[in-house]
C-alpha cells in the first residue's frame, strides 16, 4: 500500500477499532465466564452490596466500547486505503462479520443494558429496604442473560469473518 494520508489514517483507525473491540468483547467474556457463575455463588445480601458497585461500572465500559468499536469499524468501511473502490469492494466476508457485530451491538443497547439497569436498580432497592426483590427482576435477569449468551456465541463467527476479511 502507498504510504498516503489515507493509509496512515487506516493504520490508526484500525488500531482504535481493535483496541475498543478488545474492551467490548473482553467484558462480554468476563460477564459470561466469570460474572454469571460468581453471582450464582453469592447470597442475596452479598449480591446487594456487589451488584450496584460492580455492574454499573462494567456495563458503562461495555456499552461505550461497543459504540467506539462500531464507529471505528464503520470508519474503516469508508477509508479509501482499506476499500479503494468504496462500498462496492466490501466482500461477503466483511459483510458477514459486520452484520453479526451489528446484531451484537443492538443486543447490548436494546436488550442487555435496559434489562440490566432494572436488575441493578431492583437489587439496590431490595438491599436498602431489606425486602425481597420484585418477581419481575428474575425476568429482566433472564432476558439480559439470554442476550448476553447470544452475543457470546455470535462473537466467534463474527471475529472469524472479521479477521478473515482483512487477511485474504
Ligand atoms: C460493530 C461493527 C463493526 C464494524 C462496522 C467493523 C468493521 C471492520 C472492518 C471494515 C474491518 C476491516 C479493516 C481492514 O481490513 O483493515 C475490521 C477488522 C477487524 N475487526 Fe471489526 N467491525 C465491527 C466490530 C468488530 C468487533 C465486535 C470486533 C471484536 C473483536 C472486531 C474486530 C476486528 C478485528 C480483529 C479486525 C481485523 C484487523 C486486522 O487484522 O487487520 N470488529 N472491522
Amino acid at each position: 500500500m502507498d504510504p498516503t494520508g489515507s493509509y496512515h489514517l487506516a493504520v490508526f483507525v484500525r488500531f482504535l477499532h481493535v483496541l475498543s473491540a478488545i474492551f467490548w468483547i473482553g467484558l462480554l467474556y468476563f460477564f459470561n465466564v466469570v460474572n454469571v457463575p460468581t453471582m450464582k455463588a453469592l447470597d442475596a445480601a452479598t449480591k446487594g452490596k456487589v451488584v450496584p458497585v460492580l455492574l454499573p461500572r462494567a456495563l458503562m465500559w461495555f456499552r461505550y466500547s461497543a459504540v467506539a468499536t462500531l464507529v471505528f469499524g464503520v470508519a474503516l468501511l469508508f477509508t479509501p486505503a482499506v476499500y479503494p473502490a468504496g462500498p462496492g469492494s466490501w466482500d461477503w466476508k466483511i459483510l458477514t462479520g459486520v452484520s453479526l457485530a451489528v446484531i451484537m451491538f443492538f443486543n447490548v443497547w436494546a436488550i442487555i443494558w435496559p434489562n440490566q439497569k432494572q436488575v441493578i436498580a431492583m437489587t439496590a432497592a431490595s438491599a436498602a429496604s431489606g425486602n425481597a426483590p420484585p418477581p419481575e427482576m428474575a425476568k429482566h435477569a433472564r432476558t439480559a442473560y439470554l442476550a448476553s449468551r447470544t452475543n457470546f456465541w455470535l462473537s466467534f463467527p463474527m471475529l472469524f469473518f472479521m479477521i478473515w476479511a482483512s487477511h485474504t
